[in-house]
């Protein structure tokens, strides 16, 4: 039977290359073996930014990107979390047999309780969100960045409660899927690229601005003259995710050599990485011109999404003893 790949994403604004390079990227490349269900998590982008405006014109980027990048939207799903009401619900079920234990170890809260800001209970239950997102589909992988491993995990040991809950094999467990090279993308400062540090390459930036952009990381004042070396640079861990094994030996060595300046490294990469996302940008400004194409995509993809999650969702409710549901999309 063909596996299923899912994957979510926040609209909370702009994507960058470490989403594109962690998330975006590897889940494109096995659309041509498994379905794919991709969605924008907006009920997720609810338990941070409470910026509405903000919500709408990420999700249709995270739309348009996805297709621009090359996403077959029409032989598999790509849909809106909010669009498949059922999720709240499934995650309900999951909640009740979810151990409070579990959920105090998820980072996203911790790092709210040891910064002291204010937790709210959507934070705290994000994980049982995201275990339902997948597990109501019967998924079997996650791609996602190395950050959200332990999330993907939480979703394993969630439907393993459930089903020792009621003495079932009613879901499947899912696999992360993290591509080790791109583990963790650098951004412009070294630390990794979020944009809750604001040290990211926004994906889709005009040409001109990505230029500027990457001309303005951080390097050494290594004079122009002296070696220089770029294994371990942030410089160097950027090029390698766009260049050739070839392009990449070819750089380290004219900079060994000395007499070339970090600042023409700096252009070497931003021609690799603008060579890579041109075409893609082409397309994502064309397709981001027509929002209400965009709109239409969403809710049919969502209608096929209910259809398989309704089957999960009346499994899980005939276990716990509660009527199925009579699938009408
Ligand atoms: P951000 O940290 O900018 O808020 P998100 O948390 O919205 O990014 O991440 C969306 C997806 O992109 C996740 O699957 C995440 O693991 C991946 N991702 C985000 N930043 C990076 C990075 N620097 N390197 C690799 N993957 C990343
Ligand atoms: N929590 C993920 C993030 O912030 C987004 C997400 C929500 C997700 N539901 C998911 C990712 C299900 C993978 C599978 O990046």
């Amino acid at each position: 039977m063909t596996k299923r790949s899912l994957t979510g994403i926040q609209p909370s604004g702009n994507i960058h290359i470490g989403n594109y390079l962690g998330s975006i990227k590897p889940a494109i490349q096995v659309q041509d073996e498994c379905q794919c269900l991709y969605f924008i998590a907006d009920l997720h982008a609810l338990t941070s930014r409470k910026d509405p405006a903000l919500l709408k014109t990420s999700t249709l980027d995270l739309v348009a990107t996805w297709i621009a990048l090359g996403f077959d939207y029409k032989k598999h799903l790509l849909y809106r979390q909010s669009d498949i009401p059922e999720v709240a619900e499934f995650a309900w079920y999951l909640s009740c047999s979810t151990a409070m234990g579990l959920l105090e170890k998820g980072h996203a809260y911790k790092d709210a309780i040891v910064n002291g800001k204010d937790a709210s209970h959507g934070l705290f239950a994000y994980p049982v969100l995201m275990a339902a997102d997948i597990i109501m589909y019967d998924v079997d992988f996650v791609p996602v960045g190395k950050d959200q491993k332990q999330h993907v995990e939480m979703a394993r040991d969630i439907a393993g409660s459930f089903n020792a809950a009621y003495g079932v094999n009613a879901l499947r467990l899912p696999q992360p899927v993290i591509r080790e090279e791109v583990m963790t993308v650098p951004g412009l400062d070294g630390r990794k690229m979020s944009k809750s540090y604001g040290n990211e390459i926004a994906l889709f930036l005009p040409e001109k601005d990505l230029r500027k952009k990457i001309l303005s990381m951080k390097t050494d004042s290594t004079p122009l003259e002296d070696p220089k070396t770029l294994a371990g640079s942030i410089l160097g861990d950027l090029y390698t995710l766009f260049s050739s094994p070839a392009e990449y030996a070819d750089l380290e060595q004219r900079l060994a050599a000395g007499g070339l300046g970090w600042g023409h490294a700096k252009e070497e990469l931003f021609v690799a990485v603008n060579r890579e996302i041109c075409q893609a940008r082409g397309r994502f400004e064309e397709l981001r011109g027509d929002e209400a194409a965009l709109e239409a995509i969403l809710l049919e993809g969502a209608e096929r999404a209910r259809l398989i999650g309704l089957e999960v969702l009346n499994r899980v409710r005939e276990v716990v003893g509660l009527r199925p549901r009579k699938i009408v999309v």
